[in-house]
């Protein structure tokens, strides 16, 4: 009997290359306990090799431990024909460890940050290879999703009109931009920012960083200038952020999504903030939103013609769109007033 069983655990262990106690509960219809006990007696044996906690335990064969299938990490390239982002993200849950034991609303983040950018890189790269790699660090998760195709910079310079590369970072942060409006809504990039700790667009040499813990972006040049697309994603096993927070920060009542944030700190091209092309750039498409807040965070200061162009001409122009700013310094707060006092005075300027 009990060699009937120990052969059934190792030929279904073969099977699936890995299993877990429910597997072999379900396939012999034995007690919980009873299957723990002859799992325990194939692990001391050295038949299996026991990864991961008790709680979301799997078993595999010592061959497989040993040939470096290192449960807390994988890498997976697939050809990029008829490919799904939810069937991708369950392989790696049933190939590894990973989000075993990890909390709930760590998962949910995970999740739907690796479906968004997995889904992103086959609907919009024309990549014809995707890869993904996810890993468990010290106290983190961390996915890498790759893809060899047009590159999301490029991809939005092109298809959007968009004058450069920093233009097009500025409007993906907007949120809401999108290449195709029919199918997508402009939503994945702006939400999976949010909800990382940091996260990371490569492309076209340029590395774009969200800090989250630190409340700023970045963005630097890189060696690398191969074709597409790299995004990095980490976030902290013991996060207490939930999912739909964020997105209750970001819409109304009709869980639209309605609202942003812009960081002006990333408008700064070359010496400040001074012209009103410049702002011109804060604002364009903002007309998506309903209220929009202005993040003036590691701006010093701005010119008269910027704040004028922001506080003045466009708010005049959308009086249905709610602004508001924050961390502006006393400059920036001195200009900014003197533009909105200026709104009641249309020859102003
Ligand atoms: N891997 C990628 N390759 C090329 N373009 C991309 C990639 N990921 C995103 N994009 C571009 O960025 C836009 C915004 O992406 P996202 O915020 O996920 O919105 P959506 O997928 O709904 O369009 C896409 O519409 C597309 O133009
Ligand atoms: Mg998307």
């Amino acid at each position: 009997m009990n060699e009937d069983i120990e052969q059934r655990i190792i030929r279904e262990m073969h099977r699936k290359g890995s299993i877990k106690t429910s597997d072999i509960v379900e396939a012999t219809g034995l007690a919980r306990q009873s299957v723990h006990r002859v799992l325990k007696r194939l692990v001391d044996r050295g038949d299996l090799v026991k990864v991961g906690d008790t709680k979301g335990a799997k078993y595999m064969s010592r061959e497989l431990a040993m040939k470096g299938a290192d449960p807390m990490r994988i890498r997976r390239s697939f050809a990029n024909r008829d490919l799904h982002e939810d069937l991708i993200l369950g392989q790696l849950r049933d190939q590894t460890t990973i989000l075993q034991g990890v909390k709930s609303n760590v998962i949910k983040i995970v999740e739907y940050a690796f479906t968004e950018m997995v889904n992103n890189a086959i609907s919009h790269s024309d990549s014809a290879k995707v890869t993904v790699e996810m890993e468990s660090l010290d106290g983190a998760i961390r996915f890498v999703v790759k893809d060899y195709g047009i590159g999301i910079f490029n991809n939005l310079i092109e298809k959007y009109g968009l004058e450069d590369k920093y233009a097009a970072i500025q409007e993906l942060l907007k949120g809401k931009t999108t290449t195709k409006p029919d199918r997508h809504t402009g939503e994945g990039v702006f939400f999976t920012s949010k909800v990382a700790d940091t996260f990371h667009i490569e492309s076209s040499g340029l590395r774009l960083t969200v800090d989250n813990s630190l409340d700023d972006v970045f963005v630097e040049n890189i060696k690398d200038n191969r074709r597409g697309t790299r995004i990095v994603f980490d976030i902290s096993k013991g996060s207490n952020r939930e999912l739909s927070n964020i997105f209750r920060k970001y819409t109304e009542g009709d869980l639209a999504f309605s609202k942003t944030e812009i960081k002006v700190k990333l408008y700064k091209l070359g010496i400040s903030y001074v012209s009103r092309s410049e702002a011109k750039r804060v604002v364009q498409n903002l007309d998506r939103f309903k209220s929009v807040v202005f993040d003036f965070a590691k701006v010093d200061t701005v010119g008269q013609a910027f704040a004028d162009e922001i506080f003045r001409v466009f708010t005049n122009e959308h009086p249905a769109i709610s602004i508001r700013h924050i961390n502006a310094n006393e400059n920036v707060e001195f200009m900014i007033q003197r533009a909105i006092a200026g709104r009641t005075q249309p020859g102003l300027l």
